[in-house]
C-alpha cells in the first residue's frame, strides 16, 4: 500500500507520516490538473429503495413537529497509523437515505423545520474538482487514490433528496442528534422493527447469499480438514463469497469446529477440522443495501452425526421448531425464547443433567439451572444491524407484540463445554446451534432460510453431497 498527503482528519490529528512524503515538483503541478476529459455527469435512475426511504422519512419528520434532527453517517475510523477500516454508514443513516456501501464518511442527514414538516437535505463531501491537492494527494478521499466518487447531483437524483456541499452544514442550536439524543435515536431504532417490501426482498437477498456461501463451504471442507487451521479455510471460502456476491460478511464469521462450538461467539477461527467433530458455522452476507442474513448450521463434517451428537441436534431441531409453532402476529417476542426454554428444560431434565423436573428448571426464580447449557437468548431482529433496532425499548423489543412484516432470528442452541463436568463425558465438546431468519406474516412466519437444510437427515445428505 502507497500512502497520500493527508486524510479527512485535521491536521492536528493528522498521523505524521513526512518521513516518506514526496515532494511535488513544479513539473508535476503544472501538469497534474489540465489534460483530463470531463468527469461523467450523467445522472444515474433513482434507486429502487429512494421511495421506501422518503417513507420512513416522512415518519421522523411527522414524529419530530418544529425539531431540527440530525443523522450523521458517521466518520472513517483509524485502524492503525494511517490505514482506516472500510467505511460503514451508520445504520440509521442509511435506512434513511436509502445509500448503502457506497456512502460517503461525514455525510449528514439534516431535517429542517418549516410550517408544513422539514426541509430534508442531504450534506456531503462531493468530490474535490482536478485543480484541488485533495485529487491527488489525498489518499483517504482524493479520487486518484480511491475512485470516482459522485457529485451532489448525481446522488440527489439516485436518491431523491436535496444535497448540499458538507462544507455548508452548520450546527444548530435546536438539533436532536442521533446516537445524542434518547429520544431521536429511540424512534428511528423503533422505525426498524416492522420491515417495509424493500427491506424483507433485501433480506431474503442477503440469505440466498449466503446460502450460496454455505455450500461453497461444504464444497471445500475436504481441504478444511487438511490444514492445520481449518476453521480459517472455512471463514476464508465464505467471505469470499460474501465480497464477491455482497458487500462483505454482516458480523465477523464464527466457524467453530469440535469443541469451539461451545464458545458462542468463536471468532478467533484458529482451530482444525477433525473428522468425527461438528462444525457450527454462524455467518452472514451483508449485501450492498447493507441488510444482513444471520444463519447458523451445524454439522458433521464426515457428513454423519454420532448418536449423541445427533440426540443434542435433534433437541435443539425440536427447541427451534417449538418457537417456529407460535410465531405470528398478536404473541410477545419473549414468548419465542420461552417457547424454545420449553424444550430445552424438558431436554435437560430428561437427560440427568440437572436433578430437577422441566417444570422446576423454568421456575421463574429458582430455575434456570438448564440457561448452563445454553446461555444466550433464542431471538434477535435482524435487518441493516445483524442485532437490529437495538435502541428500542424493551417494552417494544423483549416485551414487544409481533407484527407482520418483523425479521428476527430463531437460533436455539446447546453447548457442553468439553471441560463441564455436570455432563456426561459423551456430551462434553459437543455444541450445536441451528439459526433462520424468518418474516412475520398475517398468520405465522416464513422462513427465509427454508432452502437451506436443517433436520439431521438434510444435513446429513448436504454434506455428503457437497464434500469431497
Ligand atoms: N450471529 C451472532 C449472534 O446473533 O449473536
Ligand atoms: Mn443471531
Amino acid at each position: 500500500m502507497t500512502s497520500g498527503e493527508s486524510t479527512t482528519k485535521t491536521e492536528a490529528e493528522a498521523p505524521v507520516n513526512v518521513n516518506r512524503k514526496q515532494p511535488f515538483p513544479q513539473g508535476f503541478l503544472d501538469t497534474i490538473s489540465t489534460g483530463w476529459a470531463e468527469p461523467d455527469n450523467s445522472a444515474p435512475a433513482l434507486i429502487e429503495q429512494a421511495p421506501f426511504a422518503a417513507r420512513r422519512r416522512a415518519a421522523v419528520s411527522a414524529a419530530f413537529v418544529g425539531k431540527r434532527l440530525v443523522v450523521p453517517a458517521g466518520a472513517l475510523k483509524q485502524r492503525s497509523n494511517d490505514t482506516d477500516y472500510a467505511f460503514r454508514a451508520h445504520s440509521a443513516f442509511s435506512h434513511l437515505t436509502g445509500w448503502g456501501a457506497h456512502s460517503e464518511p461525514d455525510a449528514v442527514l439534516v431535517f429542517d423545520p418549516t410550517a408544513e414538516g422539514h426541509d430534508v437535505t442531504l450534506y456531503f463531501r462531493e468530490r474535490a474538482d482536478r485543480t484541488t491537492s485533495e485529487f491527488y494527494s489525498n489518499a483517504s478521499i482524493g479520487e486518484f487514490w480511491i475512485g470516482p466518487r459522485p457529485s451532489l447531483e448525481q446522488v440527489s437524483a439516485a436518491l431523491g433528496v436535496a444535497t448540499r456541499h458538507l462544507d455548508t452544514f452548520e450546527t444548530g442550536d435546536a438539533d436532536l442528534v442521533v446516537d445524542e439524543s434518547d429520544e431521536l435515536t429511540q424512534f428511528v431504532s423503533e422505525l426498524r422493527l416492522v420491515k417495509d417490501d424493500y427491506e424483507i426482498a433485501q433480506l431474503q437477498l442477503a440469505v440466498d447469499v449466503t446460502a450460496a456461501a454455505f455450500d461453497d463451504v461444504l464444497t471445500d471442507l475436504k481441504s478444511a480438514t487438511e490444514h492445520r487451521r481449518g476453521e480459517r479455510v472455512i471463514e476464508g471460502v465464505f467471505a469470499r463469497r460474501a465480497r464477491m456476491d455482497g458487500n462483505g460478511v454482516g458480523y465477523d464469521t464464527i466457524a467453530a469446529a469440535g469443541p469451539h462450538a461451545c464458545y458462542l461467539h468463536w471468532t478467533r477461527n484458529d482451530g482444525k477440522v477433525v473428522d468425527g467433530e461438528l462444525v457450527l458455522m454462524d455467518a452472514g452476507v451483508e449485501v450492498d443495501s447493507l441488510y444482513t442474513a444471520d444463519i447458523t448450521r451445524t454439522f458433521p463434517v464426515n457428513g454423519t452425526f454420532s448418536p449423541v451428537q445427533r440426540k443434542v441436534y435433534e433437541a435443539v431441531l425440536e427447541a427451534a421448531d417449538a418457537a417456529f409453532a407460535i410465531a405470528r402476529p398478536g404473541i410477545k417476542f419473549k414468548e419465542l425464547h420461552e417457547a424454545a426454554m420449553t424444550v430445552i428444560a424438558a431436554k435437560v431434565s430428561e437427560w440427568g443433567l440437572q436433578p430437577l423436573s422441566a417444570e422446576n428448571l423454568l421456575h421463574s426464580e429458582t430455575g434456570g439451572q438448564h440457561r448452563r447449557y445454553m446461555v444466550h437468548g433464542t431471538s434477535h431482529h435482524l435487518g441493516i444491524d445483524v442485532h437490529d433496532c437495538a435502541q428500542a425499548r424493551r417494552e417494544m423489543y423483549y416485551e414487544g407484540i409481533l407484527e407482520e412484516g418483523m425479521v428476527f432470528t430463531i437460533e436455539p442452541g446447546l453447548y457442553f463445554q468439553a471441560d463441564d463436568l455436570t455432563v456426561p463425558e459423551e456430551f462434553r465438546g459437543i455444541g450445536a446451534r441451528i439459526e433462520d431468519d424468518v418474516v412475520v406474516t398475517a398468520d405465522g412466519v416464513r422462513n427465509l432460510s427454508a432452502a437451506i437444510p436443517r433436520t439431521a437427515d438434510e444435513v446429513e445428505a448436504w454434506v455428503q453431497r457437497l464434500r469431497d
